[in-house]
């Protein structure tokens, strides 16, 4: 009789692939199952690999082992551990289709979970189309990352972790990563550890984990230490190594200009800025509103409040609170969110959630609220919210700061119905 262990991975499967699904998988349907599909593109006839199952078999997912039908969109990888790494699940496939993917797969989500058909007048398929953001000298989608958590091996060699595992996988390169961060693929770093690498003004830094150790480095220039500084919408910002900043690198810039066409900011406004990070959009729209009005900042994490506090101190009209934005709102928030006119959220990938969209879709005065969303269907569940407490997503921007994997960052503008 065989035993599991002998039974080997299951047979592969052969699968027609229908559209992209949230999460870097293509839809099939077989056995009365509907499948998740990674590696492959809408159209294709494959033979895939089961790799896990849900709800009785009735979800499966599954990995493309052999194409039996490729795409005319399909292309070679441009990095060697592509299908290994767990960083990028979109290399197989060209460029331009990477932004239709995404853009229908954030149109499907808005339509889907947020009940929503349009945005303003034009149909939510026609308005969603996630815009390239070229860097100059670099291949699309490539060399956008300022920003990487790495781990080191028993070799000492800058791995990822794999794509279904904790397994480490050694790389002597990433396309996706900045030119002036590539040395640091070839350096010598102490076995087992975890590092945090950015760029700043000053050049590639780098952190140990927990922050502030010192990491031992042997690439040239490079510089140890636990903050960074960079440009951005004009300012200086100081940060954590280790901690958030947006990482292409020409986000920030990008984000800011979007919201503050999103929200249109006037001298004398209130400005309120929750989930703030190290201050960026409080920094940019409280330097428009004047010493006249007010931006105030709300953020978690405590090492991102006391470093937003710098970057905002020559602002005497911004404010920065330490704190949950949920318990911050449960607080007093609402009282500060009543004489708001203007709301920036950007939650963390799980979304901001009911208790917050409840008090932001309460804030009486505001005229509009700008919301910067890292998961479209985060974004759409809290759409169906604030739609249900009378706000209309009346504009929506999306970007790929995310080149190569299934990621899309979007500002999304609500306004009273
Ligand atoms: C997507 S980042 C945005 C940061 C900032 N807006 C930027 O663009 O640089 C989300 C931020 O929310 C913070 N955060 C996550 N959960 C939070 C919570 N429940 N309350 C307050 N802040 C939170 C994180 O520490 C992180 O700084």
């Amino acid at each position: 009789m065989r035993t599991d262990d002998e039974a080997g991975p299951p047979a592969a499967v052969e699968l027609t692939l229908a559209g992209p699904a949230a999460g870097g998988a293509c839809v099939a349907h077989r056995d009365d199952a509907t499948w998740f599909v990674r590696g492959g593109l809408p159209g294709e006839r494959v033979m895939a690999r089961q790799t896990g199952a849900k709800g009785r078999g009735r979800i499966r997912f599954a990995d493309v082992v052999e194409v039996l039908t490729p795409s005319a969109d399909r292309v070679v990888p441009p990095c060697p551990a592509a299908g290994r790494c767990g960083g990028c699940d979109l290399q197989h496939v060209a460029y331009g289709a990477q932004l239709r993917w995404k853009s229908q797969v954030l149109a499907d989500q808005l339509q889907r979970i947020g009940r929503i058909s349009t945005i303003g007048s034009v149909p939510v398929h026609e308005a969603v189309v996630v815009e390239a953001v070229p860097l100059p000298g670099r291949p699309d989608g490539l060399g956008w990352r300022t920003r990487l958590a790495l781990s080191t091996d028993e070799a000492g060699r800058p791995c990822f972790h794999g794509r279904h595992s904790d397994e480490l996988v050694a790389v002597p390169g990433c396309v996706v990563t900045v030119p002036e961060l590539q040395a640091g693929f070839a350096g010598r770093w102490a076995p087992g550890r975890r590092l945090a690498w950015a760029l700043g003004e000053q050049g590639a830094v780098v952190d140990g984990e927990p922050a502030g150790s010192a990491a031992p480095v042997a690439v040239p220039g490079w510089t140890v230490g636990p903050t960074v500084v960079r440009q951005a919408a004009g300012c200086s910002w100081l940060g954590a190594v280790g901690g958030f900043w947006q990482a292409h690198a020409a986000a920030p810039d990008v984000l800011v200009d979007a919201v503050r066409r999103a929200l249109a900011p006037a001298s004398g406004d209130s400005v309120i800025d929750l989930y703030c990070g190290v201050g960026l959009f409080a920094g940019a729209l409280g330097a428009e509103v004047g010493e006249g009005g007010s931006a105030l900042a709300v953020e978690g994490d405590r090492r991102a409040a006391r470093l937003a506090r710098r970057n905002l101190a020559d602002l005497p009209q911004a404010r920065v609170v330490q704190a949950d934005v949920q318990r911050w709102v449960a607080k007093g928030g609402s009282r500060a969110l009543a004489t708001a006119d203007v709301v920036v959220l950007d939650p963390p990938r799980a979304g901001a959630g009911a208790a917050v969209v409840s008090a932001v879709a309460a804030a009486g005065r505001a005229r509009a609220v700008a919301y910067v969303a890292c998961d479209g269907g985060s974004l759409a569940r809290d759409a169906a919210m604030l739609g249900q407490h009378g706000w209309e997503l009346s504009g929506l921007r999306a970007f790929d700061l995310f080149g190569m994997s299934h990621h899309v960052e979007a500002v999304a503008t609500f306004r009273r119905s």
